[in-house]
């Protein structure tokens, strides 16, 4: 293999091997260095899909211990084989990471394995030997934050990491943090037996979520039996051989209390990984949380390097990084790139599904903008009557003055595809009249997008 390229993507999550991808397909010669065993980063390994093979899996087994009943249909001597469903789990990654492989193959993009360092602006280093080229772009992701007073072990205390490889149901699993991670995987561990237990810092779970559907959210899991203790800070955490001990006590200061656990989830965020990488011998700049400082083309203060997905600032989400991904391709090629972080959706994978895009009705508060809502319930939709899943609305946020829509957001079944339209809506820069006047099919979960863009001038037809 030669060992001068002109891209030279540093991480292959989902922002690096898109990028590389994209660049090989513009024509590029491009390696991307990859230490893992397999592709594909945080997201195919160890985030996005074993997540959601797990969330799915015990999604159905939950439908089959109560929601197939009300269908009339009967299951008797209902078990849970915990192995098969986490051997399911490792075969889809397998297929993804593999996939990943695959695509590398066709577009001929070299995969340097080992751990990327970067030794001056156009060199890299992979365990000990030297690379060159013309750009290189940082794609190392992000790592769980940890928590003073709370020792990760991966086996009793554990991240997303060791929450997805659980062997054994745990009688009692404790959330800290009631974020998207603590949220998804609280709600797995719960459907396959576990209590669980949600410690938030704050008042409110999801903060950054629009506060009418972060309300609702707790409501629906709370009926799942999710418990919430809110306003709730963790001081310590003991280990012994059968179970945890946690002291909590309130977040303003108050009496302490300890929680046993069988098992400890810490979630309370992601941190940029830069760790090894050598950015201080080389001057990239980061920023005082960390993450590598780039200017709207990707590219940090150092000529020739640039930087995209989780390790910069932004929403932590996989499609983010890849938009981003091929944006600095493109950029690289002599094209011209662009994300529009206006249109980034955001989804939390539990059932009801909780999607949203653009601004929250605080946000748009806080920014002095004046805004008209409209809303529609599932329970006024008939297919998801027909589904028997009538949790959720949909709420979308306009510009009084012009009707332009500033912010959608649903929580309800399938709420992660119903909020592609309104996505789309927002890049075309489409009012809620535009939508209301679009013909949605019936009977389909989709007509409460119709009506909620027709309820913004009171308008909805079937409430
Ligand atoms: P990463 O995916 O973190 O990849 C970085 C890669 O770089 C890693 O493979 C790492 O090994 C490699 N690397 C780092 N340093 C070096 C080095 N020096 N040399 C060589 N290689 C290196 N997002 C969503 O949009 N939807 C979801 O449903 C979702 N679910 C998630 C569930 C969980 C449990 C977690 C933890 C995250 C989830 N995310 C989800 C977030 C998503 O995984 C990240 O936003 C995404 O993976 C970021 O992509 P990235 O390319 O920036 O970095
Ligand atoms: P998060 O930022 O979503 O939530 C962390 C929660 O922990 C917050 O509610 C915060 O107030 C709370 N918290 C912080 N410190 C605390 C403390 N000391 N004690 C108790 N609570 C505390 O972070 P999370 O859930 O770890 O996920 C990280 C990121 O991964 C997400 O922000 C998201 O970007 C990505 N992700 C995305 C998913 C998706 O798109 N479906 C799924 C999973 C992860």
């Amino acid at each position: 293999m030669s060992d001068s390229f002109d891209v030279i993507v540093v991480g292959s999550g989902p922002g690096g091997y898109v990028c590389a991808i994209r660049a090989a397909q513009l024509g590029l010669k491009v390696a991307c260095v990859e230490k893992r065993g397999t592709l594909g980063g945080t997201c195919l390994n160890i985030g996005c899909i074993p997540s959601k093979a797990l969330l799915q899996s015990s999604e159905e087994f939950e439908k089959a211990k109560h929601a197939l009943k009300d269908h009339g249909v009967l299951i008797d001597g209902l078990e849970l084989d915990l192995a098969r469903m986490q051997a399911r789990k490792s075969e889809v990654v397998a297929a993804n990471t593999k996939g990943v492989e695959f695509l590398f193959r066709k577009n001929k993009v070299a995969w340097l394995k080992g751990t990327g360092r970067i030794t001056a602006p156009g060199t890299v280093d992979v365990d000990g030997k030297a690379y060159a080229a013309k750009s290189i772009v940082i794609a190392t992701g992000s790592e769980s934050v940890p928590l003073p007073g709370v020792v990760v072990d991966e086996k009793q205390i554990v991240t997303s990491t060791g929450a997805l490889e659980l062997d054994k149901v745990p009688g009692h699993l404790v959330v800290i943090g009631g974020g998207v991670i603590g949220l998804e995987l609280g709600s797995v561990w719960r459907r396959l037996g576990a209590d669980v237990t949600v410690v938030e810092f704050l008042d409110r779970i999801v903060p950054g979520m629009d506060n009418e559907i972060a309300g609702a959210f707790q409501r629906i899991l709370q009926k799942q039996g999710l418990r919430f203790r809110l306003g709730m800070k963790v001081t310590s955490a003991s280990v012994a051989e059968n179970g945890v001990r946690l002291v909590v006590e309130p977040a303003a200061g108050g009496a302490e209390e300890t929680i046993s656990a069988d098992i400890v989830l810490v979630s309370i965020g992601r941190r940029p990984y830069t760790s090894g990488l050598g950015l201080e011998d080389v001057g990239v700049a980061l920023d005082d949380r960390g993450r590598v400082k780039v200017d709207a083309h990707y590219e940090t203060n150092v000529p020739g390097i640039y930087a995209i997905g989780d390790v910069i600032a932004g929403p932590m989400l996989a499609h983010k990084g890849e938009d981003e991904g091929v944006a600095v391709a493109e950029i690289l090629a002599g094209q011209t790139g662009h994300v529009n972080y206006n249109a980034i959706p955001g989804v939390v994978y539990t059932w009801p599904e909780v999607a949203s895009v653009g601004q929250t009705e605080e946000e748009l508060k806080a920014g002095g903008i004046a805004y008209t809502v409209g809303k529609f319930p599932f329970s006024a939709n008939g297919r998801a009557r027909a589904m028997g899943d009538i949790d959720g609305f949909v709420k979308i946020l306009a510009d009084k003055t012009t009707d332009r829509l500033l912010g959608a957001h649903v929580i309800g079944p399938d709420a992660g595809t119903l909020i592609a339209e309104l996505t789309t809506a927002i890049e075309f820069g489409a009012s809620a009249e535009d939508v209301a006047r679009i013909c949605h099919a019936h009977p389909t979960l989709s007509e409460a997008v119709k009506e909620a863009a027709l309820a913004v001038e009171g308008r909805a037809l079937h409430i």
